[in-house]
């Protein structure tokens, strides 16, 4: 669950259309609602089966989107937005010993320009994520001190989990000290450009090559965004599902990226603010999220009769003045197993929470967080923990997550050094790095806050909040201390 916060009155409700891709046919719409093409391409047969009829009327209620009701979040780009080429930005200059860079002549084509394509391009392309493409040189340029300010401060790329001393991730985005450093080396020897000829490439992150996704859920009709505003809107599918699914592998691709903050997937409460209460949040969407994908003979299961709600929080207040908003249509996409197939081993989240958060107004590094044990439904035979998801808001500056098992052992689940409220990534492990759990354990979580007033959040109006006494809520000026766990378990016949 990631921030819920708008009165149920003030959202905005849509019918939801749920596409069903089935055979190579088109979509099978449950009602009279908007029919999503399907791009005619031969799709594997899907698990589940939605109810036909089972949707709501199309009643668009359409509801007012006042700022004060809306829980704000700091601008899309705020710190991103092209501010002049900032060349002059002042950087520590950081060398790792022993490093490549020292002293040498670093070069945009040999030292850069490999770390930027396997890194940035994923999202710093035209029509991207990111504020502004980095795929030439041209374009890099006028950003130079900018780029290494923000590798320095490893703010980009976004990956805020410190693994050195943790459990290994897959998918680790991180750069290494010495691949920071050359950037400042960069710096240091006056942005040299260098030959085309010394530059080769590095391996990227593989995408996984799971074919097309087989499920995919929109709204009936694509959302007319509000211009100036930062709100939140909820597609609710009140379609349930009728037989269980089984998901592989589940992202959500934003048809308007500048505009799509965030989003949030949750399955069984019925409505948007059921999140975090009876709802299980199964997906979150951040500028920068990537495909969720399971290791091979996993999956994580919907019931039957589940239904699926999707919060979109969207901000226009940084489009050009006079701009024409588009219109959007995000998709939320599954890729399930065949019906009737199982999955050899099942997943599930633990939610982890500390209620008991209290920060005075000007608390500095205040510590927070608890511990709990690890309850029989997780730590069935041969369970293991795959992953974790730390939530907090504005208030938070370091989360860390420990596991202690039956055997008195401590592993570390997650490290992150410099919490950044914009960036709530998924982190699962390198699966040579699973974390055997059968026998159960405790975990503690320990969250950092602090509560001054350079540590608050961006409110509508684009000044920061004033300090007030912050306990726990899901309110964006609330805070959290929670810990989404990753479990996955054999299914072995039962479940
Ligand atoms: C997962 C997507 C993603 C990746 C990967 C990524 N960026 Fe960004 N970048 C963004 C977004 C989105 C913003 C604007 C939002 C923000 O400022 O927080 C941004 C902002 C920036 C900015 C503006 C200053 C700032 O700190 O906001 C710079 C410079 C930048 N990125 C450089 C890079 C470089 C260099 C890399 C690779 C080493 C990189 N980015 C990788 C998405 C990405």
């Amino acid at each position: 669950m990631r921030r819920r916060t708008r009165q149920s009155n003030e959202r905005l409700s849509w019918v939801a259309v749920v596409g069903l891709f089935a055979c190579g046919d088109a979509v099978v719409t449950p009602s009279a609602g908007g029919v999503q093409s399907a791009g005619g391409a031969e799709k594997p047969p899907i698990a589940g089966v939605f109810a036909a009829g089972t949707v709501a009327a199309p009643t668009p209620t359409v509801a007012s989107t006042s700022q004060s009701g809306a829980a704000s979040v700091p601008p899309l780009a705020a710190s991103g937005v092209p501010v002049g080429g900032a060349a002059g930005v002042a950087g520590t200059v950081v060398v790792a010993a022993g490093s490549a860079a020292v002293g040498s002549g670093v070069t945009y084509h040999k030292d850069l320009r490999p770390i930027i394509e396997a890194r940035c391009l994923g999202c710093h392309v035209e029509g991207g994520s990111g504020p502004f493409p980095l795929d030439q040189w041209d374009k890099v340029e006028p950003y130079k001190g900018l780029v290494v300010h923000a590798v320095e401060l490893r703010r980009m790329p976004p990956w805020l989990a410190d693994a050195s001393d943790c459990t290994k991730l897959r998918d680790d985005q991180r750069l290494s000290d010495e691949q920071v450093a050359l950037f400042s080396s960069w710096q240091a020897s006056g942005f040299a450009v260098g030959d085309e000829a010394d530059f080769k490439s590095i391996p990227s992150r593989a995408r996984p090559a799971i074919g097309e996704p087989n499920l995919i859920i929109k709204a009936a009709q694509p959302h007319k965004l509000n211009p100036g505003q930062e709100y939140y809107a909820c597609l609710q599918v009140d379609t349930r599902v009728t037989e269980e699914l089984w998901v592989t592998a589940m992202d959500l691709v934003p048809e308007n990226a500048e505009f799509v903050h965030h989003a949030i997937v949750s399955v069984g409460g019925g409505s948007c603010s059921a999140l975090g209460t009876t709802a299980e949040n199964i997906y979150s969407y951040r500028p920068g999220s990537q495909t969720l994908v399971f290791e091979k003979g996993d999956a994580l299961r919907i019931a039957a009769g589940s239904v699926i709600a999707i919060q979109y929080h969207y901000n226009t207040k940084f489009a050009p003045r006079g701009m024409t908003l588009p219109t959007d249509h995000s998709a939320f996409r599954l890729w399930t197993l065949p019906a009737g197939q199982k999955p050899e081993r099942a997943i599930v989240r633990m939610p982890h929470h500390d209620l008991l958060i209290n920060i005075p107004v000007n608390a500095v590094d205040q510590m927070e967080g608890g511990s709990q044990a690890i309850s029989s439904e997780y730590t069935r035979p041969g369970a293991e923990i795959i992953g974790i998801s730390p939530h907090m808001h504005y208030l938070g500056q370091t989360f860390k997550e420990t596991v202690r098992k039956s055997d008195g052992s401590t592993v570390c689940l997650i490290d992150i050094p410099a919490w950044d409220q914009d960036w709530q990534l998924d982190y699962l492990y390198d699966p040579a790095h699973y974390i055997p759990i059968a026998d159960g354990g405790r975990v503690t979580q320990e969250c950092m806050f602090s509560n001054r007033a350079e540590d608050q959040g961006i409110g509508p109006d684009g000044k920061p909040f004033t300090p007030m006494y912050t306990t726990f809520g899901e309110d964006t000026r609330q805070e959290m201390c929670l810990g989404y766990i990753w479990f996955r378990y054999p299914l072995s016949g039962a479940l």
